[in-house]
């Protein structure tokens, strides 16, 4: 695991939104794994801007989505591929034959989620996968107690993920379910570059960093994987300790 401890969260989203770029430019037929979250929201503008400075062509990219809840029309402002769309596929001109979302509208989930994994066989694996973390260390939606070996399924949201997710929903109504990528999904991506800012975030970034291979903070996991990189602002930064 690699840390990089910014000097302010606009260096800390600068620093991942050029590791996303240099990618595609040094490899047009990038795979990339997207994240949500608040996080999220000022990395894609700062890869949309990035992106149009360097004139970045995405046509040769494909895109694969972390997850998504269950339950919930596609176009209502809550659901991920409503955020991925506004925030990701328009700034960047992305067509929707270049981007896969869980596809949580069958009844026959199981199903589909054994499908979803075969199509990221089928496109080679997933090449750089952004993560955001949960404040009780959830990567994806891979709750607390998830196994280091999960694939794609179907996962139940913690109370404490939907009260921090609410703010995305009028009513405050955040679906109970979702499909999601496994830890084992994840820890198959070639490279894994974590974003993590704010306060609120210190505590989980501090159980990451003296923690391994812990299911109550599945994160913990991903410490093993060969090309793992943690992108911090101060804050996020704040609770650890540097014995040098
Ligand atoms: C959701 C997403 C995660 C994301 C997390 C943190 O639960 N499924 O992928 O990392 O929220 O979001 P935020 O950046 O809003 O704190």
């Amino acid at each position: 695991m690699r840390i990089i401890i910014s000097d302010s969260t606009r260096e800390a989203i600068s620093i991942v939104a050029t590791q996303v770029i240099d990618r595609i430019i040094s490899h047009p037929c990038s795979v990339i794994g997207l994240a949500t979250g608040k996080t999220m929201e000022p990395l894609y503008e700062e890869w949309a801007r990035q992106a149009q400075e360097q004139n970045v062509s995405h046509e040769k990219c494909f895109f694969f989505m972390l997850d998504e809840y269950i339950g919930l029309p596609e176009n209502q402002p809550g659901s991920f591929r409503h955020y991925i769309n506004k925030r990701v596929m328009q700034p960047l001109g992305l067509h929707s034959d270049q981007i896969a979302f869980p596809p949580v509208h069958s009844h026959l989930i199981d199903e589909v989620a054994r499908h979803y994994e075969q199509s990221l066989k089928e496109a080679g694996g997933v090449d750089l996968q952004l993560l955001g973390i949960g404040r009780n260390g959830h990567i994806g939606f891979n709750e607390p107690g998830s196994l280091k070996s999960s694939r794609t399924r179907l996962v139940e949201l913690t109370a404490e993920t939907r009260k921090a997710n609410s703010s995305d929903f009028t009513d405050a109504n955040v679906p109970a379910q979702a499909l999601s990528m496994g830890i084992g999904t994840i820890l198959e991506s070639k490279q894994i570059v974590m974003l993590a800012t704010g306060k609120a975030k210190a505590d989980a970034i501090k159980y990451l960093l003296n923690h391994h291979d812990d299911p109550s903070c599945p994160a913990t996991y991903l410490k093993g994987h060969p090309n793992f990189v943690v992108v911090l602002d101060p804050d996020a930064a704040s609770k650890i300790n540097l014995k040098i």
